[in-house]
This record gives structure tokens, sequence and C-alpha cells, in this order.
């Protein structure tokens, strides 16, 4: 990643954080129309895994420019996700899922650069968490 996309990740996402619940449910939602088979891996009530990834999304845009200090803990939620049975091809519809939410809570300020800056993130992170 360039610093600018870097920069690009990280001042969209400020952009979440204030309507980070609505931003929650909206990607739940999307990623349950897309890949229904998802939904009996999760908790019937959603509140907590709500919060839990969006605070695991804050922690991994915060660290961008040092990612090497968070990839023993990306590593090992890959490793949990193993354990809670997500296979590799399932990072795909999450992907989408989040873009899918990232371009209905920015509207026009999801540039396509924005758009391409957020696919290598979440390529980086499925990448890292999928081969642990
Ligand atoms: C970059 C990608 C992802 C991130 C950042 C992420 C983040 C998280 C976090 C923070 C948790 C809380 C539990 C823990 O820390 O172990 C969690 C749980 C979980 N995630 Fe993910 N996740 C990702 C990809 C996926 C994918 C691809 C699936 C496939 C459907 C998935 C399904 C689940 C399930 C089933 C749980 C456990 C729910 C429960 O039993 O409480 N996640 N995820």
């Amino acid at each position: 990643m360039t610093p600018e996309q870097v920069d690009l990740v990280q001042k969209s996402f400020q952009k979440v954080v204030p309507i980070a619940g609505t931003a929650a449910d909206l990607f739940y939602d999307r990623l349950f129309e897309i890949a229904p088979e998802t939904r009996a891996m999760f908790p019937a009530d959603m509140a907590e895994q709500k919060k839990k990834l969006m605070a695991m999304l804050a922690t991994a845009v915060t660290n961008l420019h040092k990612l090497d200090t968070i990839l023993p803990a990306v590593k090992e939620l890959g490793k949990r996700h193993k354990g809670y049975g997500v296979t590799a091809e399932q990072y795909a519809p999450v992907g989408a899922a989040l873009l899918w939410t990232l371009e209905k809570g920015l509207g026009p300020d999801f540039t396509p650069e924005t758009k391409a800056a957020w696919t290598e993130v979440y390529t980086a992170l499925a990448g890292v968490m999928t081969s642990a």
C-alpha cells in the first residue's frame, strides 16, 4: 500500500466511525443476503459481533502504516476463524459486503481510488488470515 492509500482508507474510515452502528447493520444484512449460508455460523443476537467487527476494523485501519505490529493479532484472528468453520472461499462475499457497505455509507466520498485502497486492505487482511 502506498502512503496515499493508507491516508485514503484512514480518512474514509473516520467518516464511517460516527455511523458505525448503521454500517455494521448494513454489512451483516448484505452479507446474509449474498451468502445466506453464513447466517447460521453467527449467534442469533448480533449486537456483540457488530461491535467486535467495527473494533477490529478500527484497529487495523489505525495501524495500517505499521501493519507488522498487528500481524500476530491478525494471524491469531485467522486461526480462530478456521475454528469457527470459515473457509477461504467465504472471504470473497465478506469482502464484497464490506465494499458495498462503504459505498452505501460514504456515498460520493467512496471514490474509485478509495475503493482500490480498501480492496488492498481487505485483500491483505484476508490473505494473512487465510494463510495463518
Ligand atoms: C478481514 C476479515 C475479517 C475480520 C476483520 C473479522 C473479524 C472478526 C472478529 C473481530 C470476530 C470476533 C471474534 C474473534 O476475535 O475471534 C469475528 C468472529 C467471527 N467471524 Fe469474522 N472477520 C473476518 C472475516 C470473516 C469471514 C470471511 C467469515 C465467514 C463467514 C467470518 C465469520 C465469523 C464468525 C462465524 C465469527 C464467530 C461468531 C461467534 O460465534 O461469536 N469472519 N470476526
